[in-house]
């Protein structure tokens, strides 16, 4: 089993933490979306929950590999994920577009300042490189939804 530091146990658990949010409130605004685009916004955020899912197992399959336990509990999330709420009820599709879009960016922003952080694990940082890669394209496709 490869030895690890903290750092990149930290970094790969607040990674598995915020993705796990951000595939929530991806689902929480995919049923509330409404209005004009809503179809196209509708289907727009299931591909990025479905991207999210696969990019959160691998963060906590890593942290497995690494004999760290991911911790995935909803406490867990709700304790310490750094994803903004967008609040109950329906949201027009510009406005979800727009709240979607700042926290994909978010999540994808705080992955790129953790990259120098944990270059003693390669595999570790290409994974991150991936995901926020993904989180990029994801964010341009809602980005370029809007008006
Ligand atoms: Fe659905």
């Amino acid at each position: 089993m490869p030895t690890t530091s903290d750092t990149v146990s930290t970094v790969l658990q607040s990674t598995l933490v915020d993705l796990i949010d951000l595939s929530l409130v991806g689902k929480q605004a995919h049923w509330n979306v409404h209005g004009p685009n809503f179809r196209s916004v509708h289907l727009e955020l299931d591909d990025l929950v479905a991207d999210v899912r696969l990019a959160y197992d691998t963060v906590a399959e890593r942290l497995a590999q690494l004999g760290i336990a991911p911790d995935g509990r909803a406490q867990t999330i709700a304790d310490t994920s750094q994803v903004s709420d967008i609040g109950p009820g329906q949201l027009g599709a510009d406005k979800v577009v727009r709240l979607l879009a700042e926290r994909v960016d978010a999540v994808s922003q705080r992955i790129k300042d953790s990259l120098t952080s944990v270059e003693d694990d390669l595999p570790t940082q290409d994974h991150l490189i991936a995901i926020a890669q993904t989180l990029d394209k994801r964010a341009w496709f809602l980005r370029s939804q809007q008006k």
